[in-house]
Parts: structure tokens; C-alpha cells; sequence
């Protein structure tokens, strides 16, 4: 029987790419120059399923181009912003997405953000590479511990819990507050603190991750208003989206010394950051570094690739978003 033919839009790790190869008719696109949403439509109309990835961006009136012989889209990523789920229901295009590959990697680049931010690592290799370090002196680039610290979660799903897990390794007491409270086990497992309401945990927060999904109720949640319920001078981390933060906002609270750092790895509108973020010095600033480790990724490509088989299979994507 002739191969399914797929679309790949990036260059995913080798060991993914025999894994589809071998399975299907592959269409890589070379990343370089990288795919537009023009060229994947076009490409499209010769494939039977799409491989994308979080670049891909695909509202509704992208979802509406999509051309008719495609019923299949799968992501690269845990996050699903970037497609209207709706739409695809509308056209009936099964999608699914990859969410568990990107769990442990995630947490350890929340824990590298607070780590860093609370011993301020950006500035000290700024210093070194700056030709600028004077020598070891008592006063110079102190930050804080993180242990005996209280660590607010704001999203308690599976990276949330597996940074509970690292953060209790540092000491940290942790706290969280999700829309739906932990089971008693999973509590107990972390020692972690639930909190009925985000102001509640807000107000706890020596150190805040943010770990929610990007959603319409979340979006730009970490407002000005929300900032003034943390301890003064808090130190704040974002492994989740960048939209989730208002940066006017952050950048102001940053500047007058409110918060006390940020450590970030996303950002609304990335790869432009808000021109705010590049001169300030309580930041640690990651490009999207979360799910970056082999091991992520290869499972990040198998997941993603698991949706697909089980389409074709007849069967249900098991990581089915629509
Ligand atoms: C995801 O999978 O959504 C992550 O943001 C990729 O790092």
C-alpha cells in the first residue's frame, strides 16, 4: 500500500525524522528560510496530514484555507494557542498536540529562571564577558536563597508539579493555586499549600511561576494590579507564554524595584521582545528555551507523530485537542 504523505514544517530531531520516514512520505520543509503560512496551505494540497509546529500560527481564517484533502493536524508543542481549535471542529480536522514530552525540561528551565534571578547569573556573566569584574568583593552582585523561600505556582498541571518537585530539592515551601486543587496525594507527594484564589496565593508569593496555558481568561492576567498583591520585591518566572504578562506592566513594577527580578523564557510576540525588556538588569532572559533538551523533543516528535498514526489507524489521536 502506497505511504500517507505528511508535511513536516521544521526540521525536527533525527530520531523523529526516521520514525515519520519510515512510516510515510515525508515533506520537510528546511526551516531556512522558514515555512510561511502560504507555503504550507500550497504544500498542503498534496499531503494527507500536517506536522506543525507553535511558529505556525493558524487562526481561523487560516484553519478556513486549509484545503479539503487535510483532516489531520498534529503539533509540535504542549501549548495549542496557535490553532483555533474551533475552526478545525467546524471543518472536521482532527488535531492533536504533544504533552507530555516537554514536562521535565520545562520545570528545570522554571527552576534555572528562579535560580538564576534569585542570584542574579545574567549580571555576573555580563560582568565577566564585559571585561568589567573588578574581583570578588563583599557586596557585590548579593541576591537571596531559595530556601526557606515561599514558591506561588500559578498553574499546577504537570510542569507545575514537577517544578513543586524541584523547588522542594531547593527547600522552597511550595504554595499553588489552579482552577482545579490538586488531589490530596498529589498535594502531599509536593507539600504543597493550595490556595482557594489567585489573590491568595498573590499575597504569599516571595517567588511566582507562571505555568498556566495561554487562554482567554488568562491572557495578560500578570497586570499591574496583580503585581501589587505580591511581597515587595518579588521575584517573578514565566516558562508558559508571553501573553500571559502585561510587559508595560512588568517593566514598570521592574524598574521601580516593586519586583524585585524576572526570570522569562517566553514573550507576547517573540521572537520581538517589547524593546523594554533588553537594558534592564534584574532580568534573566531565555529565547524560549523550555522544551530544548533531547530527550523533550524526540518525545515531543513521537507524541506528535502517535496523533497521526492513530488518525490513519482510524482510531482516536491519543493526544486529541479536536
Ligand atoms: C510547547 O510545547 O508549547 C512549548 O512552549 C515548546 O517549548
Amino acid at each position: 500500500m502506497a505511504k500517507k504523505k505528511i508535511l513536516i514544517t521544521w526540521p525536527l530531531p533525527e530520531a523523529v525524522m526516521a520514525r515519520a520516514r519510515e512510516t510515510y512520505d515525508v515533506i520537510a520543509h528546511s526551516g531556512e528560510p522558514k515555512i510561511t503560512i502560504d507555503e504550507m496551505l500550497e504544500t498542503a494540497k498534496s499531503v494527507d496530514a500536517i506536522l506543525l509546529t507553535l511558529n505556525e500560527k493558524c487562526p481561523k481564517e487560516v484553519i478556513d484555507r486549509i484545503p479539503e484533502n487535510i483532516k489531520c493536524v498534529s503539533t509540535f508543542s504542549i501549548g495549542f494557542d496557535h490553532i483555533d481549535l474551533e475552526a478545525c471542529k467546524a471543518r472536521g480536522i482532527k488535531v492533536g498536540n504533544a504533552p507530555h514530552g516537554v514536562t521535565v525540561a520545562t520545570a528545570e528551565i522554571a527552576m534555572l529562571l528562579l535560580l538564576g534571578s534569585a542570584r542574579r547569573a545574567a549580571e555576573g556573566e555580563k560582568m565577566i564577558r564585559t571585561r568589567s569584574w573588578p574581583g570578588w568583593q563583599p557586596l557585590q552582585l548579593v541576591g537571596q536563597r531559595l530556601d526557606n523561600k515561599k514558591l506561588g505556582i500559578y498553574g499546577f498541571g504537570k510542569i507545575g508539579q514537577a517544578l513543586a518537585q524541584r523547588a522542594r530539592g531547593f527547600d522552597m515551601e511550595v504554595h499553588y493555586y489552579d482552577i482545579y486543587r490538586a488531589k490530596p496525594e498529589v498535594e502531599a507527594k509536593y507539600n504543597a499549600i493550595y490556595h482557594d484564589s489567585l489573590d491568595s496565593l498573590l499575597s504569599v508569593s516571595e517567588f511566582f511561576s507562571i505555568n498556566a496555558p495561554s487562554t482567554p481568561e488568562t491572557r495578560y492576567f500578570f497586570n499591574k494590579d496583580v503585581i501589587e498583591k505580591l511581597p515587595q520585591g518579588a521575584i517573578v518566572v514565566n516558562t508558559a507564554r508571553g501573553d500571559l504578562v502585561n510587559d508595560e506592566d512588568m517593566i514598570a513594577a521592574l524598574k521601580s524595584g516593586r519586583l524585585g527580578y524576572a526570570g522569562l523564557d517566553v514573550f507576547a510576540g517573540e521572537p520581538k521582545i517589547h524593546e523594554g525588556y533588553y537594558d534592564l538588569p534584574n532580568t534573566f532572559l531565555f529565547p524560549h528555551l523550555g522544551s530544548a533538551a533531547v530527550e523533550a523533543r524526540n518525545q515531543m516528535g513521537f507524541e506528535a507523530l502517535d496523533n497521526i498514526d492513530a488518525f490513519f489507524a482510524g482510531r482516536d489521536m491519543p493526544f486529541k485537542l479536536a
